[in-house]
């Protein structure tokens, strides 16, 4: 089994994720900090330095990797369903579940949390409010292509887990 947490920054992936691995007893992968590891560079850094083009192809290398893996519940970053064919590749090979927090909540939480995120850095509120618009409007037809949708802010992992074991079933 191989659960891919799909949905934008702040959608709460990774925590859900760690939730859901220790109801479950599968494995938590973070993509974020296995492409940290694999560039031995932080996100800003490899940002910065490598540029967003490269930053996707490390995160493409680290999504394939985990097709080698299995039962695990993987937290993806808010980018990886949109490029190289991310979405088609996880529904491939696993469950993709779509956190699809609202936009209200989301700007609280990363309007709190946004220093690690190069894509959401040093902006101001008022521009960071549209960049959310912005970006979701690019990568809504990507994370609903996703099997199970949440949506919910704040799911109970039990819940959820509950959901994904009536998927496997079907
Ligand atoms: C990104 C989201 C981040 C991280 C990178 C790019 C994005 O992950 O992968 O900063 O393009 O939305 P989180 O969604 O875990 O913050």
């Amino acid at each position: 089994m191989r659960i891919y947490l799909i949905g934008f920054m702040g959608s709460g992936k990774s925590t859900l994720g760690k939730q859901l691995s220790e109801i479950s007893g599968l494995k938590f992968i973070d993509l974020d900090q296995e492409i940290e590891k694999l560039a031995k560079q932080t996100i800003d850094q490899i940002f910065n330095t490598q540029g967003e083009a490269e930053f996707r192809f490390i995160e493409k290398t680290c999504l394939d990797r985990t097709f080698l893996d299995d039962n695990i519940i993987v937290a993806t970053g808010g980018g990886t369903p949109c490029f190289f064919e991310g979405i088609k590749k996880m529904n491939r090979f696993g469950i993709s579940v779509y956190l699809n927090c609202g936009k209200g909540t989301l700007f609280h939480r990363l309007a709190k949390d946004k220093k690690n995120r190069p894509v959401i850095k040093d902006m101001k509120d008022v521009d960071l409010a549209e960049r959310i618009l912005d970006l979701m409007a690019k990568r809504e037809k990507y994370y609903t292509k996703a099997k199970i949708i949440v949506e919910e802010d704040d799911i109970d992992a039990n819940i959820l887990w509950g959901k994904l074991n009536e998927r496997v079933k079907e």
